[in-house]
């Protein structure tokens, strides 16, 4: 075989809505949340070679570990264990581009690419089903990142539905300094009382209707009520900026800390780009990326 590289596309995600209902018996929580995929994507490299099972991983960002808690580099572990593969060894390389503990899926869509790349050039014919259970012993968010967009996940994250594509939509997605720790959040959660929770089923009806304002104004994150006062106050800053700035809806992503806004027409979102990074210069433009084909 000699050696071969693959290149895959890892797309970020964002939670048109995100409901924490209830606590398992193994310490995670039950959740409910609308989850989409967008257009911007980090670049990851899978190097194959004929080898002894040793894997190796890195990034154009210094503090992301190069080590299995790297998820690119967990999934590729995870890959040749399942399968019982033992004479090839693998490099990821990521070029990445979703910002960092923003709450977009990053890390978990890096390795939902690492294993469809190897699926593919490995030729293990591996299911979308298959993966996915491969993915979730990586992490939470990488069952959905396998197939990517619009799906309703529960359980723990893992379980998925397929939902109608998104209709046509920009998304403004502005990464404040600030990140969280994601099991501190959900520690901080658990102490206070949720006094309001997405319409899950509503922007589900409005998905499956074509609504896009529907859609917008039911984006929701119940993590955002876990925030510090600190944290809030920079978050409803950027939600107030969106929709002065014409964003038919705006929420917080996962467990932070980017936020986004949902904007009909790409000028509207550029108009509010160049308001929002007078204070908050990361910025990003994305559209809905439509799930892959198996
Ligand atoms: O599965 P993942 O690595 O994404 O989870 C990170 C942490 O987030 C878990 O250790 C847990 O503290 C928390 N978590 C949770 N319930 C979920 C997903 C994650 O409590 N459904």
């Amino acid at each position: 075989m000699g050696s071969v590289t693959v290149r895959e596309k890892a797309f970020g995600k964002l939670n048109l809505s995100l409901d924490v209902v209830g606590k398992m018996d193994n310490g995670y929580h039950s959740m409910l949340m609308v989850m989409q995929s967008v257009s911007l994507h980090d670049d990851v490299y899978i190097t194959i070679e004929d080898g002894a099972g040793e894997i190796t991983a890195h990034t154009n960002r210094a503090y992301i570990p190069n080590t299995n808690k790297n998820l690119g580099f967990k999934a590729a572990e995870v890959f040749l264990n399942e399968l019982g593969i033992k004479n090839k060894s693998i490099s990821v390389s990521i070029k990445k581009r979703v910002p960092v503990c923003a709450g977009m899926g990053g890390g978990s869509s890096d390795a939902a690419a690492v294993i469809r790349g190897l699926n593919r050039e490995l030729k293990t014919r591996l299911s979308f089903d298959d993966m996915r259970r491969l993915a979730s012993m990586v992490d939470s968010d990488a069952s959905f990142c396998i197939e990517g967009g619009t799906m309703l996940a529960s359980g723990r994250g893992t379980e998925l539905k397929k939902l109608s594509p998104l209709p046509d939509c920009v998304f403004l997605i502005a990464k404040p300094r600030f990140s969280v720790s994601t099991p501190t959040l959900f520690g901080k959660l658990d102490g206070i009382k949720v006094k309001a929770r997405p319409d899950t089923a509503g922007l589900i009806a409005a998905i499956e209707n074509g609504d896009v304002f529907g859609v917008s104004r039911r984006c929701f994150n119940v993590f955002e009520a876990a925030l510090s006062q600190r944290e809030k106050a920079i978050v409803c800053g950027i939600k107030d900026t969106l929709v002065n700035c014409g964003a038919m809806g705006a929420s917080m992503t996962g467990t932070g800390s980017a936020v986004y806004g949902v904007f009909s027409s790409l000028p509207e979102a550029e108009l509010a780009e160049k308001e929002l990074k007078k204070t908050v210069p990361e910025c990003y433009i994305a559209s809905p990326e439509p799930s892959i084909s198996e």
